[in-house]
């Protein structure tokens, strides 16, 4: 029984190995990187990144994305912009891209907001015909907004004018069309534990790809559901997102520091954006690692990239050694 069965496995596993339209076994998916606030894409930490990605998974392609070519720009890009139409230029940008737009599928890493970007671009821009991506991961993202705005240094006076600016008028058109923390932060009535009306009316990002308004989005949830494995890292010391559980779509009680899981929460629940689908076929992950908001290590990134962004053909290989083995043993 054993035998035969691993007979046709075996057999499986040629074929797809044998397909003309098969890859090379050793080459990966592509992979994307959304830098966080205030970082550019040409950045030194970034490209030790993408070194690290190469090391673990020799030969991947990685794709920093950004706003502009121009440094300085992209850059700005994190603090001003309209993040709609900043997922829709990444979008266009990966549909051009002749490797991006080939491959069969790509991984994607997320720092701080761009994790929260990556994801709006799976909804916004996956599906049938769009950017097939297989694995998520997120670093200390704002999947269910922020509460409080990042401080400023004291003598920082640009930052301070900035969140000056945020604060004074949050619900702005203006503000929600320029600024970007301003899309995703989310104002919560601390008795109800329910958004306020005002961030349901106005909020440009946040509200909209979490699916929180009463008409839903369906295709944001069948997209995020096609993914493999969404991977979600929470900062066990992070003092700069507020609430920090917010990178497991977690909702705090900033009164009381209670925590109401994503499982316990209605957009869980009514699966609003697929999380729960995703959750069901064991592709949605939990995850902590050690210190304040992106002190990455090499070791957590190395473990990322051979846990969740090896070549999907790297498990055929496996598959058919472990059934060779088998063989030789009976
Ligand atoms: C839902 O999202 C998709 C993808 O962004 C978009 O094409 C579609 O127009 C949206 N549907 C509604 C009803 O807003
Ligand atoms: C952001 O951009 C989209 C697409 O251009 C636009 O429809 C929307 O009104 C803009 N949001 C704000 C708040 O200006
Ligand atoms: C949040 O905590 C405060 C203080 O314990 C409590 O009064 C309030 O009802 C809580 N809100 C929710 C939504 O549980
Ligand atoms: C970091 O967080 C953990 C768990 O929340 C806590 O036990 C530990 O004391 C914190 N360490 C520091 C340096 O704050």
């Amino acid at each position: 029984m054993l035998h035969s069965l691993s007979l046709s496995a075996l057999l499986i596993s040629t074929q797809v190995l044998a397909s003309p339209y098969s890859r090379p076994n050793s080459d990966p998916l592509p992979l994307l990187i959304w830098h966080g606030l205030g970082d550019n894409y040409a950045a030194d930490g970034l490209a030790e990144v993408a070194s690290l990605a190469e090391e673990v998974n020799p030969g991947t392609y990685t794709y920093i994305i950004r706003l502009d070519e121009d440094v300085s720009s992209d850059r700005t890009a994190t603090f001003l912009g309209n993040v709609t139409e900043q997922i829709a230029s990444v979008c266009a940008a990966i549909h051009a891209d002749p490797i991006l737009s080939s491959a069969p599928g790509v991984n994607a890493l997320g720092f701080s907001q761009g994790g929260q970007f990556l994801r709006g671009l799976v909804e916004r821009c996956g599906g049938e015909n769009g950017i097939k991506v297989r694995n998520l991961v997120t670093f200390g993202s704002q999947h269910n907004g922020i509460a409080k705005y990042q401080l400023c240094k004291p003598t920082d006076w640009l930052c301070k004018g900035y969140i000056g600016l945020l604060k004074a008028n949050t619900w702005g058109a203006w503000v929600q069309g320029h600024l970007v923390p301003a899309q995703y932060f989310k104002a919560t009535d601390e008795e109800t534990g329910e958004p306020t009306e005002e961030y349901l009316l106005n909020s440009n990002f946040m509200a909209d790809i979490n699916n929180e308004r009463a008409l839903k989005n369906v295709t944001y949830a069948q997209n995020l559901a096609q993914l493999d494995n969404f991977v979600m890292y929470v900062f066990e010391n992070d003092t700069t997102v507020v609430p920090k559980e917010t990178g497991w779509f977690a909702y705090t009680n900033l009164t009381s520091g209670d925590v109401v899981e994503l499982r316990d929460r209605e957009i869980y629940k009514e699966d609003w954006i697929g999380l729960k689908k995703l959750d069901k076929k064991g592709g949605l992950h939990f995850k902590t690692t050690k210190g304040e908001h992106m002190t990455l290590g090499e070791k957590v990134l190395k473990d990322v990239f051979s846990e969740w962004f090896v070549p999907p053909t790297e498990s055929w290989k496996k598959v058919v050694e472990d059934v060779v083995q088998e063989i030789i043993e009976l």
